[in-house]
């Protein structure tokens, strides 16, 4: 059977806004995490700190942190991709990290300019430093089933990497297929390969929807144990160093799958449905979402 509360990652203004050609102002931001928040999302990623020349259009991760650090209704962790960013972030208010690893030699290279051997070094320094503040570290593992670059990634190196981030510290390992091609068919291979070693219980599915394929991949997670989805409000997103990725699924069309099957989630439609408008007003152009869209015409 498949769970009857789903735990709904936000991830719009982090993994969508990273993305954006133009730059988004901070007091937009702010007010996006806002909403969403009062939508009823219980993790809303706000931001990353990470090198402001690698992706500028998160710049102003210190005044977006500082502008949300008192809301007290949901969780708002950012990406720290080394014990710099962990530390900028804990100077702004974060009260929660994500480190953010490879299954793709090749992506890592791109994404955080090292190997995947070193990535997983800084991270360990990154969990030593958070547990001292008890600070939870959740952990990405990208491409978990296609690589720019490499093509086809193998579920047994997928497992390695999570299992790394696990026993490292982190409480949570979110699955990324980054540039969306996954489709059940080589998604199922890869969850089977990594919940020998992680409980499914720890697992998280992030999902672009670049061949539509998101919804399904999703349904046969929840199929499979899988009780946390990673989504973007409106669908904004994609990663500026996957060129062609699309944004992640919609949550908008996750909340409205996930109610048609009587799942929970704690998340209002109608308001989540006002956030992805007052982004997709701000950004001039239609939401990412169908639901969105549909909804809309009624
Ligand atoms: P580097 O150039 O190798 O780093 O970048 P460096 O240590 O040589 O430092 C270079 C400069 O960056 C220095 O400044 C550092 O101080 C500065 P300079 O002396 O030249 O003025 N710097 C920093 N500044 C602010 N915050 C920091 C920081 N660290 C160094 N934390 C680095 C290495 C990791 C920093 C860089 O590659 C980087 O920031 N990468 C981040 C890329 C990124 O954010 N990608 C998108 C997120 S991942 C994703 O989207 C996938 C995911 O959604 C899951 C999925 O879909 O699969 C999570
Ligand atoms: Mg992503």
């Amino acid at each position: 059977g498949i769970p009857k509360f789903v735990k709904i990652v936000e991830v719009g203004p982090r993994d969508g806004l990273q993305n954006e050609k133009n730059i988004v102002p901070t007091s937009v931001k702010v007010e996006l995490i806002r909403r969403l928040v009062s939508s009823g999302l219980p993790v809303v990623e706000a931001t990353s700190f990470v090198s402001p020349k690698w992706v500028p259009q998160l710049a102003d991760a210190k005044d977006v942190m500082k502008a949300v650090c008192d809301i007290e209704d949901a969780r708002l962790p950012v990406l720290t991709p080394n014990v710099k960013g962990f530390e900028a972030a804990v100077a702004a208010g974060a009260k929660e990290v994500a480190i953010f690893a490879s299954a793709s030699e090749s992506f890592s290279k791109s994404n955080i300019n090292c190997s995947i051997e070193e990535s997983l070094a800084r991270y360990r320094a990154v969990c030593l430093a958070a547990k001292e503040h008890s600070v939870p570290v959740r952990g990405y593992v990208s491409c978990v089933v296609g690589c720019p670059v490499e093509g086809a990634i193998p579920p047994s190196k997928v497992a390695y990497v999570a299992k790394e981030l696990y026993c490292m510290g982190c409480f949570e390992i979110s699955l990324g297929d980054t540039i969306g091609v996954g489709t059940p068919g080589t998604v199922i291979p890869m969850l089977e390969a990594v919940m020998a070693v992680v409980p499914a219980e720890k697992l998280a599915v992030h999902f672009h929807d670049t061949y539509g394929q998101s919804l399904p991949n999703i349904l046969i997670s929840l199929q499979m144990g899988i009780s946390t989805v990673d989504s973007s409000v409106a669908g904004l997103g994609g990663c500026p160093y996957a060129k062609g990725a699309s944004g992640n699924v919609a949550t908008e069309d996750v909340v409205y799958m996930l109610n048609g099957l009587g799942v929970k989630t704690n998340v209002d439609l109608a308001k989540l449905m006002l956030a992805g408008e007052f982004i997709s007003n701000h950004l001039g152009r239609q939401s990412g979402s169908k639901t969105a869209v549909a909804l809309c015409r009624v």
